[in-house]
């Protein structure tokens, strides 16, 4: 990049080379929507969209008013709706002026982000995590701190937490389910991690806030609980999107919820600050037609069993060839061990027979790859004698 670039932008794309390598300049960018092709790599829909989600747009669409489709902010109708739901999903009175509507959950933490940073603090990430928190801290202006998860569950590692939280930090963020092991924090966790922040926040007299990262809320496996860390600690704001529970993530909505937790004064001075922070992230609000949409949207989900069916027939399959997964909780992806330790070898193995996973190395754990049960059940099963292939191919007799 010259000198063109912004230092911001420069810091961020540093930040995403990773990635953005991956998806446009590797063999997988190159075959990329090939039909061929078994593509495991991104949450992206492989089949097409939910008759409901077309259905509500369709419905949606159609003006009711002159300002049908005016600028929107924060509309009334879609945050008293999602007031009253997420206080009967979460079993927390949650108020309709604590909820901002986001372009997804992408829009809602780079909301909290500008809410709550300044130029110079600290944000604890997780790692393994998402690919994207990095860049947009860099952007900010803030240093990300990547605290490793407890090896081999990939719990929290609270004595971790601690011994990375220094006099700027600012925030932690905490994404459960867990993007990529599927991990889900139960709640004797997440108290012993509010405990540690209302201590830490005494030590470096500073108030630590909790960005509780669960676009996944909805998908879970087996009927395993969700407790969002905003029942447990009150100085936590919570992002969501449907872009995961309807797999549609090019259609952008979502929103940040502050707990109903937080003291009054707190969430007032938040709430107050919504409006600049989004306008000054470009008018960082959902779209008209998607806010419309809220309520027809909420009672939609993918096929959640169909997703248990795979990851089970992956995961029996798999482990008899001898790989090692966590057992995903929730979320779509499955998160193993690479064969013979090289993920890029077995990357390549695996694209030599058209199938495409996303090496550990994009998600700086190289010793690691993740699956994504978008696939559709065709693609697995033409997946999985290459992975029983590659792994012949690249684990030592
Ligand atoms: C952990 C996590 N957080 C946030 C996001 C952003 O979600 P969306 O694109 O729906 O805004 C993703 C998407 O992959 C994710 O995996």
């Amino acid at each position: 990049m010259n000198a063109v670039v912004s230092d911001r932008v420069v810091a961020a794309a540093a930040s995403l080379s990773a990635v953005q390598d991956f998806y446009f300049n590797s063999r997988y960018a190159e075959r990329r929507g090939d039909p061929a092709l078994c593509d495991f790599t991104f949450g992206n829909p492989q089949e097409f969209p939910l008759p409901g989600l077309v259905q509500a747009l369709q419905k949606h669409s159609v003006p009711l008013s002159e300002s049908w489709y005016a600028y929107k902010t924060n509309e009334a109708e879609p945050r008293a709706f999602l007031a009253d739901s997420l206080t009967r999903e979460l079993d927390l009175g949650f108020e309709p002026d604590d909820i901002a509507m986001t372009p997804g959950a992408f829009g809602a933490i780079a909301l909290a982000f500008r809410l709550l940073l300044s130029a110079g603090d600290e944000v604890l990430i997780p790692l393994p995590g998402w690919f994207c928190y990095g860049s947009m801290l860099s952007a900010e202006g803030v240093a990300a701190v990547q605290v490793p998860l407890t090896p081999g569950t990939f719990d929290l590692d609270l004595a971790a937490i601690d011994a990375a939280i220094g006099p700027r930090t600012r925030m932690v963020v905490v994404n459960s389910p867990h993007n990529p092991t599927g991990r889900i924090y139960p709640r004797a966790q997440l108290e012993a991690l509010a405990e540690l922040l209302e201590r830490a926040s005494a030590r470096i007299n500073r108030r630590i806030f909790l960005l509780s990262d669960e676009p996944y809320r909805r998908i879970r496996f087996d009927g395993i609980a969700f407790v969002s860390p905003a029942a447990v600690y009150p100085w936590t704001l919570i992002d969501y999107s449907y872009g995961k529970v309807l797999l549609a993530p090019g259609q952008r909505i979502g929103y940040l919820a502050l707990s109903p937790l937080m003291p009054l004064a707190d969430r007032k001075a938040l709430r107050e600050a919504f409006f600049a922070a989004q306008c000054s992230l470009g008018w960082s609000f959902a779209s008209a037609l998607m806010q419309h949409a809220v309520p027809d949207l909420e009672n939609l989900a993918i096929d959640i069993a169909g997703l248990t069916r795979r990851r089970d027939r992956m995961v029996g399959a798999m482990s008899r060839w001898g790989y090692d997964f966590v057992r995903p909780e929730g979320t779509f992806y499955l998160f193993g061990r690479v064969p013979g330790g090289d993920d890029e070898r077995f990357f390549n193995a695996l694209a030599d027979r058209d199938v495409f996973v996303m090496p550990g190395s994009v998600l700086q754990t190289p010793q690691y790859f993740r699956l994504c049960l978008t696939a559709s059940d065709d693609m697995v099963e033409r997946a999985l004698p290459a992975f029983e292939a590659a792994a012949a191919q690249l684990t030592p007799a």
